[in-house]
C-alpha cells in the first residue's frame, strides 16, 4: 500500500505542529492540512482546506483523493472529540481513504478504563470493525505521556520553573513517555510502511521512568534542590472528580494523571513495545531534560 497524499486534521495545538513539520521535512508526501479556520497561519507549501466537522459533505470533500488521514485533533471535551472522530472515520471510508491514524496518543487504554479516555477505545473499535470488512486500514499510536510538553508545564510532577516536585504516591512508579518529535517520526514511519503495524495499536516510548528518576536529573541539571510534596493518586482522583463536578474542564488533567500513575496504569507497559520496529532512536534522559531546560531559557 502506497500512501502519498496525506491530510492532517488538527495541525495546530500541542501535537499537530510537530507532526506537520515532520511530514513536510520528510519530503515524501503531498501534504494537506484540514482546519476549522483556513485563515490561520500554516507553513508555506502546504495546501490548507477548511472543514466543517459537523458536515459529512465537508469532510468527504476534504478527504477525496487522499490516501491517508492523520487526526491530531484535541479537545478538553471527550464526548465532542469522540463525535468528531466518528464523523471523520465515516467520511474517510466514504472518500476511499486507505489508512487512518486516529487521535489516540494515549496508551494501553484497556489496562485502565476511565470515563475520560474510553472514547479513544470506541474510535479504535469502530476502525477495527471497518478494517475487518476491508473498508479502511488504521494504526492507533499509544505514546504514554508527551515528555517535553509535560515537562514544560510540570505535568510529570517536576516543575522546572518553580523548582517544586509534587510526587504521586511514593514517586517510584515508572511510566512510558514520548517526545512530540518522536511521535511525529513514528507517524512518518507508519505512513512509509503501513503494513508494519497495520490494523492495531502500536505502543512506542522514549523513556520508561519514575518521577524520582526525573527529579534527580532535574536537580542535577538545574543545581537546585526542589521542594518536594506528595499525594496519593486516590486523593488526586477525588479532588479532580470534585472539580469536574463543579464544572472545571481542566480537571480532566487531574483525572488523566490519577489514571497514569494509578494501579493498572494505561501508560506503564514497560520497554517491550513497538519502538524498535518503528525505529524510535534511543535517547538519553539527561540530554533531553537539558533540551527542555534550554527551550524554557532556564539554562
Ligand atoms: N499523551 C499525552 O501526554 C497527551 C497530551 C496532550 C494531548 N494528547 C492527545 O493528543 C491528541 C492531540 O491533542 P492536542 O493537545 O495536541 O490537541 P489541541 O492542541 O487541544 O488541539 C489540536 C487541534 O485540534 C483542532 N480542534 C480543537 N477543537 C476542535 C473541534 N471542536 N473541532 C475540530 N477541530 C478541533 C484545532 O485545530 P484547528 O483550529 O486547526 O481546527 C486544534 O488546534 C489528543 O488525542 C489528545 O488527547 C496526549
Amino acid at each position: 500500500m502506497s500512501l502519498k497524499n496525506i491530510i492532517q486534521v488538527g495541525a495546530t495545538g500541542t501535537l499537530g505542529p510537530s507532526v506537520l513539520q515532520a511530514l513536510i521535512a520528510s519530503n515524501k508526501f503531498n501534504v494537506t492540512v484540514g482546519t476549522r479556520d483556513a485563515s490561520g497561519t500554516f507553513p508555506a507549501g502546504v495546501k490548507v482546506v477548511q472543514i466543517d466537522y459537523s458536515s459529512q459533505e465537508s469532510l468527504v470533500k476534504a478527504f477525496s483523493g487522499q490516501d491517508a488521514v492523520i487526526v491530531t485533533i484535541g479537545n478538553h471535551n471527550p464526548a465532542l472529540l469522540e463525535e468528531i472522530q466518528m464523523a471523520i472515520v465515516d467520511a474517510a471510508v466514504t472518500a476511499g481513504v486507505k489508512h487512518l491514524i486516529p487521535s489516540n496518543f494515549g496508551g494501553d487504554l484497556e489496562a485502565h478504563r476511565t470515563d475520560v479516555l474510553d472514547f479513544k477505545i470506541r474510535v479504535e473499535e469502530k476502525l477495527a470493525k471497518l478494517a475487518s470488512e476491508g473498508k479502511i486500514s488504521y494504526t492507533a499510536i499509544g505514546t504514554g505521556i508527551f515528555f517535553d510538553w509535560a515537562l514544560m508545564i510540570g505535568f510529570l510532577g517536576v516543575d522546572l520553573t518553580t523548582k517544586k516536585a509534587s510526587l504521586l504516591n511514593d514517586g517510584n512508579f515508572k511510566l512510558n513517555v514520548t517526545k512530540l518529535s518522536t511521535v511525529a517520526q513514528v507517524i512518518i514511519k507508519i505512513l512509509s510502511s503501513p503494513e508494519t503495524v497495520k490494523n492495531r495499536r502500536a505502543l512506542v516510548h522514549d523513556f520508561y521512568i519514575s518521577q524520582r528518576e526525573l527529579l534527580k536529573v532535574a536537580e542535577e541539571e538545574t543545581g537546585a534542590i526542589f521542594e518536594v510534596s506528595s499525594m496519593t493518586t486516590e486523593e488526586l482522583l477525588a479532588t479532580s472528580l470534585k472539580a469536574m463536578g463543579a464544572g472545571d474542564p481542566m480537571a480532566i488533567y487531574g483525572l488523566i494523571k490519577a489514571a497514569a500513575w494509578g494501579a493498572d496504569s494505561p501508560t506503564a507497559w514497560g520497554v517491550d513495545d513497538d519502538s524498535k520496529v518503528l525505529e524510535v532512536v534511543p535517547k538519553d534522559l539527561r540530554e533531553e531534560v537539558v533540551v527542555v531546560l534550554t527551550q524554557m531559557k532556564l539554562r
